[in-house]
């Protein structure tokens, strides 16, 4: 019987469909595969992609009927839904007085030292109310899916207190029931040491652990657990304490690795079993190669590395020549990276990570899924999975990284309801 398709999408350029890899996350050869298909179709049932190939086969299997959308794709190309799996994007305040202090030459942890940086941002959110955090996330929600962004991860971490984590990731779900992007939280209540305990960190430790996890896991608003292991911030040991508790309440584990001074994160996060490890600017080559070895997905921030005007970026090709299976996230945040946008990002990798198009495509979305643990229902355009889809007005899909500074997104399609550019 023929599927009564509610949409139908036909005629791509280039159908992208990084098809292959939903059990594990792509590296080598596989991480270079978009699996493009030309004169692509797809279409979608009841939210979920019915049913994807050439357009001739495609229409084979669908009837349409009067309430069938109907997007003739011809001369575009279609991505899946891009996935954001790095994001401090629920925050009050701004901080451009910083942009200008970078510029003049102030390093981003002497200026965290100094009481700026995320604590300016931990001020700012204590003292604003829910309203405020949703409406803020909302627009910056709105950015990044008109950038073609469907799925993104939001760190909580600017709260510092169990009363403001819990505010902040409340605040959240009320962003997720108000606009389309689907938002996956974090607990980050060890995004650095409160300035009220600085004198004695490891009592935050022991709060965080003691009194924070417990009240967060019962509230259900997390599934993520970070912490943001740097010198100065978290250590190695502080780190390992606070994740092996999450991982008794049930969440699964994420880590600030290796971003400024090599610690050893990324081997405590194959240590741990952890989802991700992110950053990695720092990263040795035994942090490589237990990456390599591991089902640990590698999220590089480049747009990161450049906002802060660093000469070092993460050592993308060594990590992909050693198997290590790499995505791309924003890390959008007020201080080190105000980009929110995964195209920006792809441009910057391809040029400064030197990773190719096709590797930045599948980074920024089946390796994205697979670090936020969401494979299995999207991250590519396979039968069975979400209908997000992002069409572009450009007829190769390495126009996205080579015309980063132009928004070439024409449609963005959430669970089969087109959200943008209807
Ligand atoms: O990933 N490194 C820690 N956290 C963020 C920065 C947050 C901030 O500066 O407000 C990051 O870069
Ligand atoms: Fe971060």
């Amino acid at each position: 019987m023929k599927v009564k398709a509610d949409l139908l999408l036909i005629n791509a350029e280039q159908l992208v469909t990084v098809k292959g890899n939903s059990k594990r996350p792509a590296r080598g050869l596989a991480l270079g595969d978009p699996g493009i298909i030309a004169g692509g179709a797809v279409a979608v049932k009841d939210g979920l992609i019915a049913a994807v190939g050439s357009t001739v086969r495609v229409m084979e299997q669908v009837e349409m009927t009067a309430e069938t959308v109907l997007i003739d794709a011809r001369g575009t190309v279609v991505l899946p839904g891009l996935i954001d799996p790095h994001t401090h994007l629920l925050f009050a305040g701004s901080r451009e007085d910083e942009f200008e202090m970078k510029i003049r030459g102030a390093a981003y942890l002497e200026i965290l030292a100094g009481g700026g940086g995320i604590h300016s941002t931990v001020r700012a959110t204590r003292s604003a109310g829910e309203g405020e955090l949703v409406g803020m996330g909302q627009r910056y929600l709105g950015e990044m899916l008109a950038a073609g962004t469907t799925t993104a991860e939001i760190k909580s971490g600017y709260g510092l207190t169990l009363k403001d984590e819990l505010k902040q990731l409340r605040s959240i779900r009320t962003l997720a029931e108000r606009q389309p992007v689907e938002l996956l939280p974090t607990f980050l209540g060890a995004h650095v040491i409160p300035e009220e305990y600085r004198s004695d960190p490891d009592e935050y430790v022991a709060l965080v652990v003691g009194e924070m996890l417990p009240a967060v896991a019962r509230s259900g608003l997390a599934g993520c657990c970070d912490v943001f292991c740097e010198e100065g911030v978290f250590s190695i040991e502080q780190s390992r304490r606070i994740l092996l508790e999450a991982q008794r309440y049930g969440f699964k584990l994420k880590l600030h690795a290796d971003e400024i001074v090599s610690l050893g994160g990324a081997e405590l996060a194959v240590e741990l079993g952890a989802l991700s490890a992110d950053h990695l600017v720092a990263v040795s080559g035994r942090g490589v190669a237990a990456l390599a070895s591991s089902e640990t997905v590698a999220v590089l921030l480049p747009a990161t590395t450049f906002c802060l005007m660093k000469e070092r970026y993460a050592p993308a090709r060594q990590m992909i020549e050693a198997g290590v299976a790499v995505a791309l996230a924003s890390d959008f945040n007020p201080g080190s990276c105000p980009v929110n946008s995964l195209p920006v990002v792809m441009g910057i990798a391809c040029r400064q990570l030197k990773m190719t198009p096709a590797e930045a495509v599948v980074a920024a979305t089946i390796n994205a899924a697979h670090a936020l643990g969401c494979a299995a229902d999207r991250g590519s355009l396979e039968a069975g999975k979400k209908a997000d889809l992002v069409i572009f007005d450009a007829a190769d899909y390495r126009s996205l990284p080579y015309r980063f500074g132009t928004n070439l997104v024409k449609q963005v399609i959430k669970s089969g309801k087109v959200v943008v550019g209807g």
